[in-house]
């Protein structure tokens, strides 16, 4: 069995709540069952943490014995170069994934330090990024 890890970053345990018009309205445990209906031949562990070493201390745990890690890292993709040296560590492929649109947004948030160590990147399509994600983890 294929073994997936999702790492959600900072105030993304306040899906649902936050900011609803930017990332809708929808928990993200809520989501996560649906996610794990879609993909039933694979394992999805999951992770939030609003802390930049236990993003990178689940990062190293994993990064050499899963099949993938699909990471938001919310806003410490647009500023943590810890984050980025992480994930060119492991040899799991990651794929960085955002909720929102980051190129519609802020000029602050279409910068990102962990693209160019990303397998690819996802943005844009809502709760639908996660999902798209594991779909080309599994090309
Ligand atoms: C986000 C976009 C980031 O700019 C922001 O800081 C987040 C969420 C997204 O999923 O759209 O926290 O990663």
């Amino acid at each position: 069995m294929k073994r997936i890890q999702v790492i959600n970053g900072p105030n993304l345990n306040l899906l649902g709540k936050r900011e609803p018009t930017v990332y809708g309205s929808r928990g993200f445990d809520d989501y996560l069952e649906e996610l794990r209906r879609a993909f039933p031949e694979i394992q999805i562990d999951y992770f939030q943490s609003n802390c930049e070493g236990s993003l990178i201390d689940k990062i190293h745990e994993v990064g050499y014995n899963c099949d993938g890690i699909v990471l938001n890292a919310g806003a410490y993709t647009h500023t943590s170069i810890a984050l980025r040296d992480a994930i060119s560590a492991v040899t799991a492929p990651v794929i960085e994934v955002h909720i929102s649109n980051v190129h519609k947004r802020e000029e602050f948030r279409h910068h990102s330090f962990i693209s160019a160590v990303c397998r690819g990147v996802i943005c844009g399509f809502g709760l639908n990024s996660y999902r798209l994600a594991i779909e080309a983890l599994t090309l």
